[in-house]
């Protein structure tokens, strides 16, 4: 574990883990743990942690027959896998998994997580910097591929990196811009996605929403040498 506050030169976005799904994948979340516990990786927690089924709601319900663990034991399981790293968590952003319990009963399971922990929990979205680059990340709301990015990017100036999740895809791009400056001059700029993954190995839902399957795992952002931000998917 790092044993200074300095920022890392990798971070990890941990998105959609979906702890308690009967189809989250344990084995490929503990060889991410392990990783980011060898170098010392700062962690950003994307929302959709916890499956968090229940039997009652208004929408994106979800099934407690599709979960093999109660809210309350998925939220002992995220506590339990993450207490080790908490060290290493700049913040935990929440998800449309998370907001099914809070529109009922007002209790939102990651932020109690994140109040155990001892780490900030940043509710819908936050803007950050992060090795000198500024960074949006949120769960996202939308599956259409491009929808999201363009709402944030009408809505914010000044982003170097937009980090998304919600849609389980694991990919990146980036977009060309033209920035003015007061004196007239423009200088080039490079804007990155980021869609940052999930580890659902194959859920009943999805077939019967007839979702293509998606590669599992995580996008690790990257600082390099060069000052330039990357991205790499997968460990
Ligand atoms: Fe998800």
């Amino acid at each position: 574990m790092r044993k200074d506050n300095a920022l890392a030169n990798e971070l990890w976005l941990a998105a959609c883990l979906h702890i308690g799904e009967r189809a989250h994948d344990r084995v490929l979340l503990n060889q991410y743990l392990k990783w980011a516990g060898k170098t010392g990786a700062d962690i950003l927690i994307m929302g959709d942690a916890l499956d968090t089924g229940l039997c009652l709601g208004t929408k994106h319900i979800g099934s407690i027959w599709q979960n093999d663990r109660t809210p309350q034991q998925q939220i002992d399981d995220f506590c339990g896998l993450f207490n080790p790293l908490k060290r290493q968590i700049l913040g935990i952003l929440g998800g449309n998994h998370e907001l099914r319990a809070e529109r009922v009963t007002s209790i939102n399971p990651l932020y109690q997580s994140a109040q155990r922990l001892g780490v900030p929990y940043w509710g819908a979205s936050k803007i950050f910097r992060w090795n000198k680059k500024i960074i949006f990340a949120s769960h996202g709301a939308t599956t259409a591929p491009l929808t999201d990015f363009n709402k944030v990017l009408h809505a914010y100036e000044g982003l170097d990196a937009i980090c998304l999740a919600h849609t389980h895809a694991l990919l990146h791009h980036s977009l060309r811009r033209f920035v003015a400056f007061p004196d007239g001059t423009v200088k080039d700029k490079r804007i990155l996605f980021v869609r940052s993954g999930n580890f659902l190995k194959d859920a009943e839902y999805a077939r019967y929403a007839l979702h293509a399957p998606t590669d599992t795992g995580s996008a690790i952002l990257e600082f390099k040498d060069n000052s330039k931000l990357g991205v790499r998917l997968g460990l």
